[in-house]
């Protein structure tokens, strides 16, 4: 029997999203049905609403998210009714030609639910990144529900989904930060804020924060920034060198999605290091104008990073712990809590530059 509950609807391009009666099958072969208890809103589901992902509306929006698993489909062992879980975009096939090479963190044919959620008249929903949490409760492939520690504020553990994990993994798997190193991070929303809070827990030795808003520079100092260099008053490129012994950063994690802070990123490296593009670009950007002996002169590496690099299984259950332990400031991310009908004012909010993560309560 499938089930109405309410979810969070980007209905056409630009428009603003709508509360509206969703149908939640009831999981078949290989999937799971949980019950939604928060959801962070990632600047992600805000692209999906601008048309910048695709046209495949309507879409059910929310990805960040965790609940408590309410049912399972009948040959489902990796997780049980009334498990926390953390869900997640990356549920790898073990098949596909990266998962068999062993590097199943570029999983090229990742599970989704293979049943649709619905909206009351049966039009089928597009869930961002597969998930869709906006929603009271949501059909997921099992192996997109990662089971963590209970004991964890689901406000805070929601947030380990997408943005917090990007950033985080951006910094430790696609960067490769080490101990010592110097990192630039360009953008401190919730993405860049856990690249800097991944960077002091790698014991990188300098850590400077950029961004346009002194509010996001104020937080990136909690996160653990050592330094912070407001690009709408000075020179990134600039003031990165001078911090850096005049040479550059080892790292340079593009957190914003534009080509202008790409270029930026570029340039703020020392030689050999390395740039991680992080921030997810619009379809009409290109790359930034840079001479091709620039990039062969610089050397190092170009990186974009997807979901930073992260494997689910391994990751969330380790930082959770982490988390619970004290040692990564999860719940710092939390700026308000919010209702299902708040997620449009969330949105301009963070465009505003007011809050690093409104989480839904549900
Ligand atoms: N690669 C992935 O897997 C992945 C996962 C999640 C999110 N993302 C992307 O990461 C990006 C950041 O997400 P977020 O949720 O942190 O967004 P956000 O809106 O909270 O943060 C973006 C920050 O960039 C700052 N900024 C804007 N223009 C700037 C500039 N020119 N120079 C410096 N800073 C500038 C803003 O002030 C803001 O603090 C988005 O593009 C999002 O889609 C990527
Ligand atoms: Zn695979
Ligand atoms: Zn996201």
């Amino acid at each position: 029997m499938s089930e109405q509950v309410r979810g969070v609807i980007a209905g056409a391009r630009k428009a603003p999203v709508t509360v509206d009666t969703i149908v939640v099958p009831d999981p078949g072969p290989g999937e799971a049905k949980v019950r939604v208890q928060a959801c962070g809103v990632c600047h992600t589901d805000l692209h999906y609403r601008e048309g910048g992902i695709s046209d495949d509306y309507p879409f059910l929006l929310g990805h960040e998210a965790a609940g408590v698993v309410e049912a399972v489909g009948p040959d489902v062992t990796g997780v049980a009714p009334g498990d926390f879980v953390v869900l997640n975009w990356r549920a790898v096939c073990g098949e596909c030609r990266a998962c068999r090479r062993g590097r199943s963190w570029y999983c090229f044919n990742t599970h989704n639910a293979s049943q649709k959620m619905t909206l009351a008249d049966g039009t089928p929903l597009s869930p961002a990144l597969g998930i869709g949490a906006f929603a009271e409760k949501t059909l997921v492939a099992a192996g997109q529900a990662t089971k963590v520690d209970g004991r964890a504020d689901p406000t805070a553990a929601g947030l380990l989904g997408c943005g917090v994990m990007a950033g985080f993994g951006a910094a430790t798997y696609t960067g490769g930060i080490q101990r010592d190193d110097s990192i630039a991070v360009f953008g401190c929303g919730g993405v860049g804020n856990a690249a800097i809070a991944a960077a002091r827990l790698a014991g990188a030795r300098t850590i400077i924060a950029i961004d346009l808003d002194a509010r996001k520079l104020e937080w990136a100092l909690g996160f653990g920034a050592t330094h912070t260099v407001d690009a709408s008053k000075e020179d990134a490129v600039e003031a990165v060198r001078a911090l850096t012994d005049g040479n550059g950063a080892d790292v340079c994690i593009e957190a914003v999605g534009r080509p202008e802070v790409l270029k930026q990123a570029f340039y703020a490296r020392d030689l050999a290091g390395t740039v991680v593009q992080v921030g997810v670009p619009t379809p009409d950007m290109a790359l930034p104008d840079i001479p091709m002996i620039d990039f062969f002169g610089r050397g190092g590496a170009l990186k974009p990073s997807w979901y930073g690099d992260c494997l689910p299984s391994r990751d969330f259950p380790t930082l959770i712990d982490l988390y619970l332990q004290g040692r990564f400031p999860l719940d710092k991310f939390v700026s308000e809590t919010i209702a299902l009908d708040q997620v449009e004012q969330a949105f301009h909010k963070m465009e505003r530059g007011e809050v690093l993560r409104s989480v839904l309560v549900l």
